[in-house]
């Protein structure tokens, strides 16, 4: 006797021009209107071939295929996807041939381009394992086969994140070893340009040392990036170790904003300290939280205009300090407030030196710490950034 052959289509017409072709050539032929019932079909009558439509309601050939193809009972049967470009597309689909083959059928037909499919199905009988079973799988009720899908979509969604978290790790290992290749050479040119700076290696005349003050300050900009990547990538390769100790915020504070006093000055920047000086520490890395800082007032330093006040605030809740950094700079709509921690996000409209890692640098610290930041603010009214750190044990 022949093969027995599946239809799985929601077109009548092809179950009808198919139905007669098979037929004719002695093909015993059974038939599925849709997805589920392409399942059911399979699972009481295992047939030897299946034709398998793309595009069907309830759940769509790609689906079908991948949960027969899941099934040990029956993976061996082999499937021919079908697609006709009359048909809707799907979206995610661009080349119904490359997919098939992915989710793995073992073959593809051109509906339109077929003249007789009792012909066109001839190869694929040798394709697929050839260890049919003799007794039919358990049948599978509708809710069964839902499940059965859901678990798969499941597990290829674990596999797809897991691979994607794969490259993504690889992606952030090779940027953190070239964004360390570069701080070496980055430090030598430093060096000798502070030793020309210098005159270690003669006089400088004037021009020439203007000339290397602006190489200088593009090496350190350049420094600066090249030090932010690392972190980051660091941050996100999970290698990132905090040296923890207790820390009192207040005193790092103060000791930051020592080393911007000629910058405060220059700008005429009032600075208010809202806190007083017998607080508990906090148990957390002091040089990754001066780090913190730093960016939180370099960006206040930036971007808002001279004479601005910027006010510092230490409060104890409950487990956790509570750090505020308010200014009464230009501020942010809404929309930006949760973009501005994004990657790369920078929302300034005049021209100002920075790569837009500095926030989401920030964040990260702080998330490491277990504690959280963000920022509140209205355009026009200034920005105050939020920072909650647990005091942890040792304060
Ligand atoms: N205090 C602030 N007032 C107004 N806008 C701010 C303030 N802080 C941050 N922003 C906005 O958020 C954006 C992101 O800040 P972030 O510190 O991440 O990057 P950056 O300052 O642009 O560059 P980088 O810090 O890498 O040098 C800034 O470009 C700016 O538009
Ligand atoms: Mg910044």
């Amino acid at each position: 006797m022949k093969p027995c052959i599946l239809i799985a289509d929601d077109s009548p017409l092809i179950h009808r021009i198919f139905g007669e072709q098979l037929e004719t050539a002695g093909y015993p032929v059974i038939h599925a209107e849709d997805g589920m019932a392409a399942i059911s079909s399979v699972l009481s009558h295992l047939p030897d071939l299946i034709l398998l439509d793309v595009h069907m309601p309830k759940i769509n050939g790609y689906q079908v295929c991948r949960l027969l193809k899941d099934n040990p009972d029956i993976y061996s049967i082999p499937i021919v996807m079908m697609t006709s470009k009359f048909s809707s597309s799907l979206d995610i689909v661009s080349d119904p041939r490359n997919w098939s083959f992915q989710i793995g059928a073992d073959g593809y037909v051109d509906k339109d381009s077929v003249e007789n499919i009792a012909e066109s199905i001839k190869p694929f009988f040798t394709k697929g394992p050839k260890n049919k079973p003799q007794i039919p799988p358990k049948p599978m009720t509708e809710m069964e086969i839902l499940t059965a899908l859901s678990h798969l979509l499941d597990k290829q969604l674990y596999l797809d994140v897991t691979k994607l978290k794969e490259l993504d790790d690889r992606k952030s290992a090779f940027v953190a070893n070239v964004s360390h290749e570069f701080k070496s050479p980055l430090g030598a040119i430093k060096g000798y340009l502070t030793n020309l700076h210098l005159g270690v290696y003669g006089t400088v005349s004037e021009p020439q040392r203007q000339a290397v003050e602006a190489v200088s300050r593009v090496v350190d900009r350049l420094n600066r990036l090249v030090t932010d990547l690392l972190d980051l990538a660091q941050i996100e390769a999970g290698q990132l170790k905090l040296k923890k100790k207790p820390v009192s915020l207040g005193e790092l504070i103060d000791e930051m904003l020592a080393t911007y006093f000629l910058e405060i000055q220059k700008k005429e920047m009032k600075i208010v300290k809202d806190f007083t000086s017998d607080l508990p520490n906090i148990v957390g890395d002091k040089d990754r939280l001066m780090q913190v800082l730093i960016n939180l007032f370099s960006n206040c330093l930036k971007y808002t205009p001279n004479k601005s006040t910027v006010t510092f605030r230490l409060k104890p809740e409950q487990h956790d300090l509570r750090l505020e950094v308010e200014d009464n700079g230009p501020g942010m709509s809404a929309d930006y407030l949760e973009r501005i921690f994004d990657k790369f996000e920078r929302i300034t409209t005049e021209k100002r030196e920075g790569t837009g890692l500095g926030l989401p640098i920030a964040r990260d610290i702080v998330v490491l710490h277990d504690g959280k930041i963000w920022a509140e603010s209205n355009a026009g009214k200034g920005t105050k950034f939020v920072v909650v750190l647990p005091m942890g044990k040792g304060s």
